[in-house]
């Protein structure tokens, strides 16, 4: 594969859009399982995002790394494999072509969507407003932060909660709309546990983290074209080895501010030029104010903005008609399939709209970008060789393995009783500053779990849930610390 220097077309018999997990993952699929097809992979940042070191923990559960390299290293690997560093302008499924910013047009048999998410932010276009997402973005977070004195950040998903925590030598206001910290990942009782975490000084960093940490350096061997395009989400540990340091000297200086929103946001002169606008003790020295819902207003050096991720489709819309799901995502089959034909997407950018298994949900996470991603690929070669292939298995039941606040953190099933409605009872044992373990259970048989700390209960407590054991006789004993759990069920 000579270079695509001309903007001559040619057609593959696979495509892929996008250099995150799910693209990768997705490409290596379709490149190692049809050696001899014709594949592309058209990325818009420089790097591509690699797995590496997959540990599979128990059934469903699986831990792995992820690494920034130069897409070479793919293309050694898949010699019938074609790297496009571009973006892709428009998508035009009637003739089967993409067509991309430095105006090549690629014909394609099958596609495959994984373009990703973009940060929500609160407003479009305030410097002082930031989302993360890449590298780049971190960075900028890191340089802003190092002399800052009072952030604010808004939301409270898994961005947000390791963001507060890591933080240091700067006040953190953190708004949340709802009463309690976490909520995307856990209950009241589990932010309980976690919340003197927020005040304590931290410990000194014991073991170091065994993942490769992401650098701050720009050390990547760049593959050509220039950074212009946002490139891939950062990953599980993204703000190891970036050391979050703000201006002051605290440690830990947290104020919550639960159940509200951002009502507005403004610059020091229109603070100035609104006199019945009360900011409390502040006066007009910072840089952006934000009012919240609540009626407090804070005065800080840059605003935080972690409240989730929109699909990253707009290219793909202009000329189809793809279904798209309530959160802006394209809608995908049970063989991740969209609505136009022979258009599969796969990740952060596609919402899974199949009938769910009832211990299975969508949650935009590494973990699933890989599962989609890699069978989106699975998919896409057996029809193409008519042959039939069902669900993947790792559907059934939704596992999460993440770590929070430096505690190891498993999430299975319906972790938070998500869609059981009242009907549903929750176990649950706390030894403060050890571990947090809560059982949900709906007509006395196991149906989701969270585990923080070392537990050791996740293959336990997953054999539960796959095999839908009745529990009722063993009542309150399931979590009696004093009983080897394993032993019971062997
Ligand atoms: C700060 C942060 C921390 C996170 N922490 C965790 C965590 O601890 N654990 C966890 O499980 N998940 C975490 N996530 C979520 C996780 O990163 C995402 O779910 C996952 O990366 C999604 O993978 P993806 O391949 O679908 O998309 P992405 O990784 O976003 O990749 C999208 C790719 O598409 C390319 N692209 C976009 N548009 C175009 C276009 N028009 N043409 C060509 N290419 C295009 C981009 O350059 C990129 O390569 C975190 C996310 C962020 C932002
Ligand atoms: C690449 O594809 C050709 C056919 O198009 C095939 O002969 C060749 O073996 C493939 N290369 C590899 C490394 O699989
Ligand atoms: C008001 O701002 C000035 C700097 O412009 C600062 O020195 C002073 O302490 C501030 N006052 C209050 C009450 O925050």
């Amino acid at each position: 594969n000579e270079g695509m220097a001309n903007p001559k077309e040619k057609t593959f018999s696979f495509v892929v859009v996008g250099g995150g997990i799910a693209g990768v993952t997705c490409v290596e699929q379709l490149a190692s399982q049809i050696p001899s097809a014709d594949v592309a992979l058209i990325t818009a940042g420089p790097h591509i995002k690699a797995v590496t070191n997959y540990k599979q923990v128990s059934k469903l559960l699986e831990e792995f790394d992820v690494e920034e390299c130069p897409s070479s290293v793919l293309e050694e690997k898949f010699h019938n494999l074609t790297v496009i560093h571009s973006a892709v302008k428009s998508l035009h499924t009637q003739s089967h072509t993409v067509e991309t910013a430095d105006g090549c047009v690629f014909g394609y048999e099958k596609l495959c969507i994984c373009s990703g998410g973009r940060p929500k932010l609160l407003t479009q276009d305030n410097p002082n407003v930031l989302g993360i997402r890449d590298t780049d973005s971190a960075q900028e977070f890191q340089k802003r932060l190092s002399k800052a004195k009072r952030i604010v950040v808004v939301g409270n998903g898994g961005i947000a909660l390791e963001l507060v925590y890591e933080v240091e030598g700067c006040e953190v206001v953190w708004a949340i709309k709802d009463k309690a910290i976490g909520n995307t990942f856990f209950d009241a009782g589990a932010a309980q546990f976690l919340i003197p975490l927020l005040e304590a000084d931290k410990p000194e960093r014991a073991s170091p983290c065994k993942r490769p940490r992401y650098t701050t350096e720009e050390s990547a061997p760049s593959c050509g074209s220039g950074p212009t395009e946002a490139g891939s989400a950062l990953g599980p540990d993204w703000h190891e080895g970036i050391v979050l340091r703000g201006a002051e000297q605290v440690s830990h200086r947290v104020l919550l501010q639960y159940q509200c929103e951002v009502e507005k946001i403004f610059t020091s002169e229109e603070l100035l030029n609104s006199p019945q606008q009360t900011v409390g003790p502040e006066n007009g020295s910072w840089p952006i104010y934000v009012q919240l819902t609540n009626g407090n207003t804070f005065g800080c050096d840059f605003v935080v903005s972690a409240t989730g991720v929109v699909p990253n489709t707009e290219p793909f819309l202009h000329s189809n008609k793809f279904a798209l799901a309530d959160d802006g995502g394209l809608q995908v089959d049970d063989h991740m399939m969209t609505s136009e034909q022979d258009v599969y997407a796969a990740g952060d950018v596609c919402t899974a709209c199949w009938e769910h298994s009832p211990l299975w949900q969508q949650m935009r996470l590494w973990t699933q970008a890989r599962q989609m991603g890699w069978y989106a690929g699975r998919c896409m070669v057996a029809h193409l060789l008519s042959e039939p292939i069902e669900l993947d298995f790792c559907f059934e039941l939704f596992s999460h393995i993440t770590k929070f606040f430096s505690y190891k953190v498993v999430l299975l099933g319906k972790f938070n009783g998500q869609g059981l409605g009242p009907n549903h009872e929750l176990l649950v044992r706390c030894t403060k500053g050890q571990e947090y373990v809560k059982v949900v259970l709906s007509g006395g048989r196991m149906v989701g779990a969270v585990l923080i700390g070392e537990t050791d209960l996740e293959e336990t407590f997953e054999n539960l849930i796959l095999n839908q054991m009745d529990l009722t006789p063993y009542g309150e004993e399931l979590l009696n610390p004093n009983i080897d759990i394993e032993d019971y069920f062997d």
